[in-house]
Formats: C-alpha cells, sequence, structure tokens
C-alpha cells in the first residue's frame, strides 16, 4: 500500500482485536519512530508503551478504546515549533501503522493521564499530552461508532472552502500544482475534526493558515502538513518549509503558521 493510499484509506480506530503486537511488528513501529522528521523544530518525544492486561491494570481510555494493550504516549512541549512538530512527526508512525496493517487514534482527551504517565520522565519540557491505542482493528463498537457520528468523523470541509489562489476569494483548483497534496492535506484527522488548516497559493508557494478552533489546532495543522510533505515526497517534488516575514494578509480569524516553497 503506497502512502497515498494510506491516507485515503485511514480512519480512527477504538475498537482492536485484544491481541498483543508482535516482535516484528513492535520492531517496525519503532522503525517507523526513529524514522520520523520535522522542520519545525521544538521537543518531541514518541515512546511505545505495552500493558500487561492480564495483570489486571487496564489504563483508563473512559471507556473509549476496547482491546488495546499497546499505546503510544506523546510527551510534547509547551510551543507552538512542538506542537508543529508532534502532529507533523507522529502522523508519519500513523501513517506507517496503516500500511503495516495496525489501526491508531489519536486521543489528546479521552485518557486518564496518571495512568499512562506512570513512572515516565519527560526531558526539556515535555508532557504527555497525547496517547494513541495501536492494534489489530476489531469491529466498531457501539460507542465507537455512536463517537463517530457525534463528532461527524466522516465528513470533510470541501476542497473549494479551504484552499485559495492568488487571492482569499478564488478557489483553488485541485489540478493545479498543488492540488493533490492539499487535497491530502483535507483528508487528515484532527481534534473533533475541526479541521482549522487554510492555505493560499501564490505562483510557487503556499502559504498556510489556520482558524484557532482549540489548544490543538497548531497540532492538528501539523498532521495535515504531514500529509501535503508525504505526498509531494511521493510525486517527486521538492521544495521547503519557510516562516514569510511578510505573509499575504487573510482574513481576521485566520492566524498565519508557515510558508512551502516548491520547486
Ligand atoms: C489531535 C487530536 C486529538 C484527538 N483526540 C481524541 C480524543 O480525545 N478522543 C477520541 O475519541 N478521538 C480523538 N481524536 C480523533 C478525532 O475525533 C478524529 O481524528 C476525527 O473525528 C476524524 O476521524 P478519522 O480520524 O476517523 O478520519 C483526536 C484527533 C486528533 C488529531
Amino acid at each position: 500500500m503506497n502512502i497515498i493510499e494510506a491516507i485515503k484509506e485511514r480512519r480512527s480506530v477504538r475498537s482492536f482485536n485484544g491481541e498483543s503486537l508482535s516482535e516484528v511488528m513492535k520492531s517496525e513501529l519503532y522503525k517507523a519512530i526513529a524514522g520520523a522528521i520535522s522542520p519545525f523544530g521544538g521537543h518531541v518525544s514518541i515512546r511505545l508503551k505495552e500493558f500487561d492486561l492480564k495483570a489486571g491494570f487496564k489504563p483508563s481510555t473512559y471507556g473509549m478504546i476496547k482491546g488495546a494493550s499497546s499505546f503510544f504516549m506523546l510527551g510534547i512541549a509547551d510551543d507552538e515549533q512542538s506542537a508543529l512538530t508532534a502532529g507533523f512527526m507522529f502522523e508519519q508512525v500513523v501513517l506507517k501503522a496503516w500500511q503495516l496493517g495496525l489501526g491508531t487514534c489519536w486521543i489528546a482527551a479521552t485518557f486518564k493521564g496518571t495512568d499512562f504517565d506512570n513512572g515516565e520522565a519527560w526531558p526539556d519540557g515535555e508532557q504527555l499530552r497525547i496517547i494513541s491505542p495501536v492494534g489489530v482493528a476489531a469491529k466498531k463498537s457501539v460507542v465507537e461508532s455512536i463517537a463517530r457520528m457525534a463528532i461527524g468523523s466522516d465528513r470533510r470541509k470541501a476542497f473549494s472552502t479551504l484552499f485559495f489562489n492568488k487571492d482569499f476569494e478564488t478557489p483553488l483548483s485541485p489540478d493545479s500544482r498543488f492540488g493533490q497534496a492539499l487535497e491530502m492535506l483535507r483528508l487528515a484527522p484532527s481534534s473533533t475534526n475541526s479541521q482549522p488548516w487554510r492555505a493560499l497559493v501564490v505562483g510557487d508557494t503556499v502559504h498556510f493558515y489556520y482558524i484557532q478552533k482549540s489548544q490543538l489546532s497548531v497540532l492538528d495543522c501539523g498532521i495535515g502538513l504531514c500529509h501535503f510533505y508525504e505526498t509531494e515526497r511521493f510525486n517527486s517534488q521538492k521544495g521547503e518549509f519557510f516562516k514569510s516575514e511578510n505573509p499575504p494578509s487573510a482574513p481576521k480569524t485566520w492566524k498565519y503558521l508557515v510558508s512551502y516553497k516548491g520547486e
């Protein structure tokens, strides 16, 4: 399965088959963690932790996650670069897991921190902010189906309402230079499916903005930018992220984040 197929097929998985990960899968996941990159800096650690459910301790996800014994844990410092990097790096692991046949679910709210953080030491101002179960998916539980419906997880905003060309009124053509990479960004997961990302294309440059929906909006954008960047790489396109000193001034509710200059 290539990365475009993984991006299109991936969904959050909250119900698992109850089996622990094989040594081969664990080693692949450790490789994915070690290989994850970010151009944004900051301080982020990704760990994989296994809980021995048979020993009787089950970390609490308030009933949201069923049948998982392995969890990723993300230590993230409290600044913009770290939030962007957390989204950008961990989504690479999420997509790799999907390619290996494993489901995950980004979780920022529905977990009991002390159950997971027990005995962990985090460096450089990092704190446990995100967890994700990882394992083989089972049939969706009723709780999972209700959660998906309540959040509207299957509905993404239309391309034409998110991405613009030259000015903030002209929708970008999906067939243009950055069309596919932005379409893949559009499919990214975000907290409560809030999809805070917006973009303006001016020639060979994409300026990224976001609408602040919550504390997680920048991290959400990091996830979207991972999809964008993976698509560029898949298509052997080159380019670099940079912070513009003079980004085009956008509608009032939009905050400038970062730009990308393609070759
Ligand atoms: C940063 C982040 C935090 C999230 N936190 C939670 C959470 O606390 N509980 C939960 O059940 N889902 C959580 N989700 C999953 C989203 O609800 C889900 O990604 C979104 O509804 C889109 O659905 P999809 O991932 O199946 O495409 C989170 C997702 C992201 C990206």
